[in-house]
């Protein structure tokens, strides 16, 4: 295998000499050239020049169909002229304020009507600061400490929740699901607040819920996991975890940073179960840096500074900056029922063609997914938990993207991805004919 990914990555090299420079030049200021774990793969990442609609352009000038876009969250594609145009205007008008605008109250009353947990909302400037503030508040409206989050999951980069996320497999208790630290001094106080369940397995997140549960504030996860290549929960499950949370008074989080984009009020409208609190990312921002926070009026009142002061202190210098706001109301514009329906079967045409032709070429492979995201699985398990992720066969994957990159598509390093607005048929047949061309390449 390790000759198969290799071939793969020497095309790669000979396609981006300038990419290879660039790095070295930003290895001199960055470690490893970068500010985000997630640009870098390894022997180095082609730099970007532009984006256009579907497609972005590297400094080398290959061309790349792009199911990146930026991990979901351009899915008005890039460059879009109402996007560009709103944010030249509010460059004119000012860049940030001190001072709240009414772009802020636009968005956060386009984002409440649609959201079936969110009476109202906070902005921030990442989806990381959104899980973070929203922890925090189910804390203090609990009184309680721990948090439970699944195995496997990813949530930002907070202390509370950098633990189990993508814990390697011989970290793995080979039957329990423990707090794996994530990085070897992370202090024992934040694991001994992290209860990690498995995904989908309500016996035993039962049990584990049950034994703590007086001092559980939330519960926290991702109706749709990322990190599974976009897996959605077993519907009974989800509706367990909200009758066990309702039952102990137990504050439930929806992380939707990225599946809020699967329908206008989110995975929570589409799957019918709803809960308490809800975190936002990626698409409501437009391609500007930005995160959310929303929920129940009770619990978000917490930030409620109009009554003699606020429970809890929230600040952040861009918070709700009207570059963001405006640019964020423009994609939430656009989506409208039909956007949705279009961009969601698209999705799920890419799916099955793809199953079709993993099925043909006789290759164990699982396509997961839902909507506009998708995500590709070197196994023969069904996946529904970080096990069966982990478990899948990394080298093929790799393979796989580097393969795919080779064809001119840009996937995440995952091999996930999602579509968007500017996706059409042909840019689905182009890529499951380059996903064809791939497998027969890498499995031979
Ligand atoms: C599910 C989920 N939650 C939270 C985050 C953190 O968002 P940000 O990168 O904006 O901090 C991400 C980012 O990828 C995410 O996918």
């Amino acid at each position: 295998m390790s000759e198969i990914i290799q071939r793969e990555i020497d095309q790669y090299v000979l396609r981006t000499p300038k990419s290879a420079e660039m790095q070295k030049d930003a290895e001199r200021f960055l470690p490893g050239g970068s500010s985000r774990g997630t640009a870098y793969f390894d022997p180095y990442p082609h730099f970007i020049e532009k984006g256009e609609g579907h497609y972005i352009f590297d400094v080398d000038g290959n061309r790349y169909l792009d199911f990146m876009i930026n991990a979901t969250s351009l899915i008005l594609g890039h460059s879009n002229s109402n996007i560009s145009s709103v944010v030249k205007d509010q460059a004119d008008k000012g860049l940030a304020f001190s001072g709240p605008t009414d772009s802020q109250i636009r968005l956060a009353k386009l984002l409440t009507d649609r959201i079936p947990s969110v009476e109202t909302i906070r902005f921030t400037n990442s989806g990381t600061e959104g899980t973070m503030m929203a922890i925090r508040a189910a804390r203090e409206f609990t009184g309680r400490t721990k948090i439970v989050k699944i195995e496997g999951g990813y949530h930002g980069t907070h202390e509370d929740v950098a633990v189990s996320v993508y814990p390697k497999k011989d970290h793995l208790d080979p039957i329990n699901t423990t707090p794996i630290p994530e990085y070897s001094n992370q202090p024992s106080s934040v694991l001994d607040n992290v209860i990690v369940v498995p995904y989908n397995d309500i016996e035993v997140t039962n049990q584990m819920i049950r034994a703590e549960s007086q001092n559980i504030s939330c519960v926290i996860i991702e109706p749709v996991v990322s990190s599974f290549g976009y897996t959605p929960a077993n519907v009974d499950y989800l509706q367990f975890v909200r009758d066990i949370t309702t039952e102990l008074d137990i504050v439930l989080i929806y992380d939707e940073v990225q599946s809020f984009r699967v329908s206008p009020g989110g995975a929570q409208e589409l799957l019918g179960v709803i809960p308490d609190m809800t975190t936002l990312g990626k698409i409501i921002g437009g391609g500007m840096p930005v995160g959310a926070f929303g929920g129940r009026r009770d619990i978000m009142d917490l930030y409620n500074p109009t009554n003699g002061g606020a429970q809890i202190g929230h600040a952040g210098t861009f918070n709700a900056n009207p570059l963001t706001m405006r640019a964020g109301e423009v994609v939430m514009n656009a989506l409208t029922p039909e956007v949705y329906s279009k961009i969601n079967n698209l999705g799920e045409v890419l799916r099955n063609k793809l199953r079709a032709v993993f099925d043909e070429l006789d290759l164990e492979v699982q396509v997961t997914g839902i909507g506009s995201l998708f995500g590709v699985h070197f196994t023969d398990e069904h996946i529904q938990n970080y096990r069966n992720v982990v478990n899948s066969d990394s080298d093929m994957k790799k393979a796989f993207f580097f393969g795919m990159l080779n064809e001119g598509i840009l996937l995440q390093g995952g091999a996930a991805g999602s579509l968007n607005i500017c996706t059409t048929e042909e840019h689905v047949d182009n890529f499951v004919e380059s996903a064809r061309k791939v497998a027969l390449r890498i499995s031979n």
